[in-house]
């Protein structure tokens, strides 16, 4: 247990406490922040790379993973399935910097993943645990189903939670067998020695994880697999496919973005750099638009523009941000970023198209609404209900908790603004865009705020307390 108080200029300090099991966090309020940051890498990214590093045909090199609970969890049960990741991290002279999530350590650590094919894999001899990682479990589903051994995956209870249904069904049209637990992990995926078939998929929710199960079980598929949702989810997977020899098309027809591949016999190794992941840049984003007198700089973002969406509602909110240094990282397109609202924010509404481009960002969103003068309406987002926890009621009442005038909707919230916030006790709920989202609300409070279970940012950013507290 540590009680010690780290004492910061502008008044800011944050302190933790707690035990190995749950950690909570005090936030105080602070008058400005400056400085810039590199947020920790993509998490979809680097599991992407991950899963397809390990049946690519030879070896590749993912250089600044993301280490964290959920890319941890996917790094090993890929090496379960036989796969050799080494994972390398530069000699680090100063002791104090030898922690993973030092920005030190993730600069300089890469993965030489030694992909064994795309008919190489082990059958593993226990459970693939994918932790709380619902990435990890739906695409590896997709790419377990035409391995020709049985596995099972599983997770936390968080994850179990988690609806699998949505990949389960369209893999066992295409012939996989899977059993799921009444829609839930654990999914028991029996091996095949005949081949998937390909099909042609419109699917009923628009989701980036299960448009990828499809296109991973694809690489196994006779003929042509098509993937067409209703709105355009993040699209690495077909970004990195396609760099990796897959014949990928794209189109837009009958109001729905399509997907095809075509069948390939082996995948090319890759070497990549991962950007900064958009989502977690997302809260310094917020936090530079909400506390006065800031400019925040973030390097390295990840721009891939079906992630974007925050950006675009920021701006039509008033906030001003530059974007340079526009560059490619392999098939990605990254920036470095300025970010002030000098003039303050107003409402919006968000629908459609941005919200699915802002699907994970819509909690920081529900942050900047709170201080932006009208009302600020999201909508099409059922989907908040089923991520780490319910966010439209759950996160909802939290920020409540703090003052904030917002209630949920069918599908989606509303916020009334602008609302001076105050420090209160608010509880994470496990869900680390909730407990990163309080902390950000909790800078503009006129007292300080407790988050229960603070800890739960491991999920996707380990030194997210550490980060917020390096630009007070
Ligand atoms: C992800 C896709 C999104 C997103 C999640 C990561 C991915 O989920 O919310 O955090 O890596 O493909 P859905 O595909 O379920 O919308």
């Amino acid at each position: 247990m540590s009680h010690e108080p780290w004492v910061k200029p502008h008044g800011a300090w944050l302190m933790a406490h707690g035990s190995s099991l749950k950690m909570d966090q005090l936030i105080n309020p602070i008058s400005q922040l400056k400085g810039q940051l590199r947020a920790p890498s993509d998490r979809s990214i680097t599991v992407r790379a991950t899963l397809l590093g390990g049946i690519a045909d030879g070896i590749s090199v993912v250089r600044m993973p993301l280490r964290c609970d959920d890319t941890d969890a996917c790094l090993d049960c890929m090496r379960r399935l036989g796969v050799e990741i080494e994972n390398l991290e530069l000699k680090i002279e100063n002791e104090e910097l030898s922690d993973t999530n030092s920005p030190f350590s993730i600069f300089n650590s890469k993965f030489i993943i030694h992909g064994r094919g795309l008919h190489g894999l082990q059958a593993p001899t226990e459970r693939l645990f994918c932790g709380s990682s619902g990435a990890t479990m739906r695409l590896l589903s997709g790419l377990i189903s035409g391995q020709a051994f049985n596995s099972v995956l599983d997770g936390t209870a968080q994850l179990r939670k988690r609806p699998m249904r949505r990949i389960t069904e369209p893999l066992r049209l295409m012939g996989a067998e899977i059993d799921d637990a009444a829609g839930c992990a654990p999914l028991e995926i029996g091996g095949r020695l005949t081949p998937l078939q390909g099909m042609v998929y419109p699917t009923p929710v628009a989701s980036a994880q299960v448009k990828s199960a499809i296109l991973l079980a694809g690489l196994y598929a006779e003929g042509e697999t098509v993937v067409g949702e209703t709105a355009k989810t993040r699209d690495h997977t077909e970004r990195m496919l396609a760099a990796m020899g897959v014949p990928m098309e794209a189109w837009q027809a009958d109001g729905r973005y399509w997907a095809k591949m075509r069948f390939t016999p082996s995948l090319k190794p890759f070497e990549l750099t991962v950007p900064a992941d958009f989502s977690s840049a997302a809260f310094f984003m917020v936090a530079a638009a909400i506390v006065p007198n800031t400019t925040l700089t973030l390097l390295d973002v990840g721009m891939n523009p079906t992630r974007t969406g925050l950006l675009d509602a920021l701006r039509l909110m008033g906030a001003q941000i530059a974007i340079r240094n526009e560059r490619m990282e392999g098939a990605e397109p990254v920036a470095d970023l300025d970010i002030c609202a000098p003039h303050g924010l107003k409402g919006i509404e968000v629908h459609g198209e941005l919200t699915a481009r802002s699907i994970d960002e819509l909690p920081i969103l529900a942050v900047a609404a709170t201080q932006a003068h009208g009302t600020t309406l999201v909508r099409n987002a059922e989907e908040l209900r089923v991520k780490e926890s319910n966010r439209l009621e759950g996160f909802v009442a939290e920020l409540h908790k703090l003052g904030a005038n917002i209630e949920p909707t069918a599908d989606g919230f509303v916020v009334h603004g602008p609302t001076p916030l105050h420090g209160a006790v608010v509880d994470g709920l496990g869900d680390h865009r909730v407990a990163m989202s309080l902390a950000v609300a909790a800078l503009v409070a006129n007292s300080p705020t407790t988050i229960l279970g603070a800890d739960c940012v491991s999920k996707t950013y380990p030194g997210f307390y550490d980060d917020l507290a390096g630009l007070c």
